[in-house]
């Protein structure tokens, strides 16, 4: 076969696999099989050096014919894939910027937060203030002062987280109500929202730190009547409707008489539930008047002044008021409970 007619076949079969290439490699490799440095069309031209001078020339211009026919497919190839190539990675980054941008997400006040908040509000246009007290106290304003004798108990160690310096953290926020007798006197109408801390087994009602808001009003001639018009205005403002309450005997030792005021369970309305533990009613809203003992307890005199006092659970009361079923809930931090409010 002359070099012509074997430049001719070449040409042929390596223009049919230049087309024919299925991928970006397969074109390579043709590239590399006919075009490359060690390529057949390379091959050939080496061969030309035993040819005359003549056929040389017809040789060399027939070669590179054939060479810029098959360099002209294998760019035009070449473009083809590298184009796709792009369009591919265009269409798979894409992006729309005309959409709009996501909308700020802006903090929320936890619920606990905007209850006492709301409360706070209340009884502040009621004429009461708004007072604190530390949570790590005395065993003195804990106990004694409210007239609980050291026997009694809820002195029990089960209940009360004590420190090794005999401090003890608040077991309720009754405390405030000597400190606040104490600091400021009679006439007295103070509110006192905080943490309280007890040493109980966790489930769903019960969290050992909790929330309650200690309520008290001293004055002259102060009665039940009193005290219960306090405490509908409290729930009617919370609740946005009528509840349904009870009223039963309590006894706490820093109040005589002393009341238990329950409200119908809201979580299951009185059916039965975890919350309510099933009996249907919460105990919300301990009160009573206050404990002469404890008048004097805060440098008053009990036969001049009187008084009421409540101690509202805080916890208790946002379940109810939510509908949330677990305590731990509250505490537990997260996004998706706490975005709800
Ligand atoms: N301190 C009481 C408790 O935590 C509640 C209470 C407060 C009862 C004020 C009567 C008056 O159980």
């Amino acid at each position: 076969m002359s070099i012509a007619d074997t430049l001719t076949e070449l040409e042929t079969r390596a223009a049919a696999l230049l087309d024919d290439a299925e991928d970006a490699e397969a074109l390579e490799t043709a590239r590399v099989e006919f075009l490359g440095r060690k390529g057949a069309l390379a091959g050939i031209s080496k061969e030309m050096g035993r040819l005359t001078p003549e056929e040389r020339a017809q040789v060399g211009r027939l070669l590179n014919g054939v060479k810029q026919n098959l360099e002209a497919r294998y760019e035009t190839r070449k473009a083809g894939f590298e184009r796709a190539a792009l369009d591919a990675r265009l269409a798979g980054e894409w992006l729309d910027l005309t959409l709009p941008a996501p909308g700020p997400r802006p903090g929320r006040l936890h619920p606990l937060t905007q209850i006492m908040r709301e409360l706070e509000d209340l009884f502040t246009s009621l004429g009461f203030a708004v007072v604190d007290g530390p949570e790590v106290e005395t065993e003195w304003y804990n106990f004694d002062a409210l007239n609980i004798p050291p026997a009694h108990p809820a002195r029990d160690a089960q209940d009360t987280f004590w420190m090794e310096d005999g401090h003890l953290l608040r077991t309720h926020t009754s405390p405030v109500q000597v400190r606040a007798m104490e600091r400021f006197g009679a006439p007295l109408r103070i509110i006192a929202p905080g943490r309280v801390f007890r040493n109980e087994e966790l489930d769903a009602s019960h969290e050992h730190t909790f929330y309650q808001l200690e309520g008290m009003m001293v004055d002259r001639h102060v009665s039940v009547g009193h005290m219960l018009y306090f405490m509908k205005s409290l729930l009617a403002a919370i609740f946005g409707r009528e509840v349904t309450v009870r009223l039963r005997p309590g006894f706490f030792p820093f109040v005589e008489p002393g009341f238990e005021l329950d409200i119908q369970c809201l979580l299951c309305g009185g059916k039965g539930c975890p919350v309510c533990k099933q009996s249907g009613w919460v105990e919300l809203l301990p009160c009573g008047l206050v404990h002469p003992n404890v008048l004097r307890a805060g440098g008053l005199d009990p036969e001049e002044w009187n008084g009421f006092a409540f101690g509202l659970g805080l916890t208790r009361l946002v379940m109810m008021r939510y509908g949330i079923d677990d305590i731990r809930h509250l505490a537990a931090g997260d996004l998706r409970f706490l975005r709800q409010f």
